[in-house]
């Protein structure tokens, strides 16, 4: 098979056309774009999975995102937080289970209470695990102050996903207003960057009106931008959205679960040292998505453990584990192990990209 398709692969740069013909690849062609793209994670990044425990901390969110379950306007959902009790058990949980880190991640919500709320569950954490366990934090768009204190108060990573870095595209993803500007949104990647956190981002994949072409800006996007760690997907319709309306034209789940492998794997090949995370998503399509995501590219996965609600936490339908009653770890390490990965214990697994070009400077 070593023709067209097989030399692009053996490029170190990677221009936009490239990167749109890597994401053509039909299902033989691709099987050379994620052998390769093991190959880079295994020498960049070793076998190690790392653990991120998934805290869904609260559903309420300000804003109205037209493809998001739990958008503002949808009045079906049940909103909640969960109490401190019920956070602290999840951490107590991952301490005791060798975690490496937490995420906590929550609808949008800017003001002094959460922010506040925020920081003292962070020092908790921080008292709790005896500084062992690292936190990332997904939150949405905040201010510098805020972005700042729970930096201050421990927090090291930050996810911010830009959705998609076509403006045109994000514009029609959200409502037109204040609340959903896209340089905004660039504004808070900045920020969260210049503060130092490891910052994270990511876009959904397979979303009405979206191109392979704008898939394939968005991989530059992440590597102009200089990003630490990934988190993308597939986009999954919901039905008490206004998004649901383009149902009809979207391609079938398995093309856009197919897409979203692609994506992870010509991630993985441009960016390299990257942190790349195994999305919920993912297997929300697919029994085995996480695992096929872990075997190409990703090295990061997020148990769930939210200990509640968790059916009011639904971005997109089938949400896979909401009814998972306990967090069955031995056999989620077996599933690893037999894609020969091995979990890592006690470490926070940071964003070697963001330790090599820290050691850089
Ligand atoms: N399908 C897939 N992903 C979604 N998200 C929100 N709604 C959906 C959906 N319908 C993603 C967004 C957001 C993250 C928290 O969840 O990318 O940033
Ligand atoms: Fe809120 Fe995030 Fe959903 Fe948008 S995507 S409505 S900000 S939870």
């Amino acid at each position: 098979m070593e023709n067209n398709f097989g030399k692009i692969l053996s490029q170190n740069e990677f221009s936009q056309n490239d990167i749109l013909k890597l994401l053509s690849f039909n299902e033989t062609e691709s099987q050379i774009l994620f052998q390769k793209s093991r190959e880079i994670k295994e020498k960049f990044i070793g076998k190690k999975v790392y653990y991120r425990g998934l805290i869904e901390f609260s559903n309420i969110c300000q804003k109205n995102c037209f493809y998001c379950g739990i958008r503002a306007g949808n009045s079906n959902v049940l909103r909640y937080t969960l109490t401190e009790e019920e956070v602290f058990n999840a951490v107590k949980f991952a301490y005791e289970n060798q975690f490496g880190s937490l995420v906590l991640q929550s609808g949008e919500q800017s003001n002094e209470h959460f922010t506040e709320l925020i920081s003292h569950i962070i020092l908790k954490i921080k008292e709790l695990s005896k500084g062992t366990l690292g936190i990332t934090l997904s939150l949405g768009e905040q201010t510098q102050k805020t972005y700042e204190k729970w930096f201050a108060a421990g927090a090291h990573r930050y996810l911010l996903r830009i959705e998609t870095s076509n403006k045109n595209l994000y514009q029609k993803l959200h409502p037109n207003d204040e609340k959903h500007s896209f340089e905004k949104r660039l504004e808070c990647l900045k920020m969260i960057k210049n503060i130092g956190f490891q910052t994270g981002t990511g876009v959904m994949i397979g979303l009405p009106f979206q191109t392979l072409n704008d898939l394939a800006a968005d991989i530059l996007f992440f590597r102009d931008f200089d990003i630490d760690m990934i988190g993308m997907g597939p986009y999954i319709e919901h039905e008490e959205t206004p998004f649901f309306q383009y149902s009809q034209n979207l391609s079938p789940l398995n093309e856009r679960f197919f897409l979203s492998l692609k994506m992870l794997a010509v991630a993985r090949v441009v960016l390299r040292d990257i942190n790349i995370a195994a999305t919920t998503a993912l297997q929300a399509i697919d029994a085995e998505g996480r695992e096929k995501a872990l075997k190409i590219a990703a090295n990061i996965l997020m148990p769930n453990l939210t200990p509640s609600h968790r059916e009011d936490y639904q971005l997109y339908k089938n949400k896979p584990f909401i009814n998972e009653r306990k967090l069955d770890l031995a056999s989620l390490e077996t599933k690893i192990n037999n894609i020969d990965l091995e979990v890592a214990r006690n470490e926070w697994g940071d964003s070697q990209h963001f330790k090599n070009k820290n050691s850089q400077k």
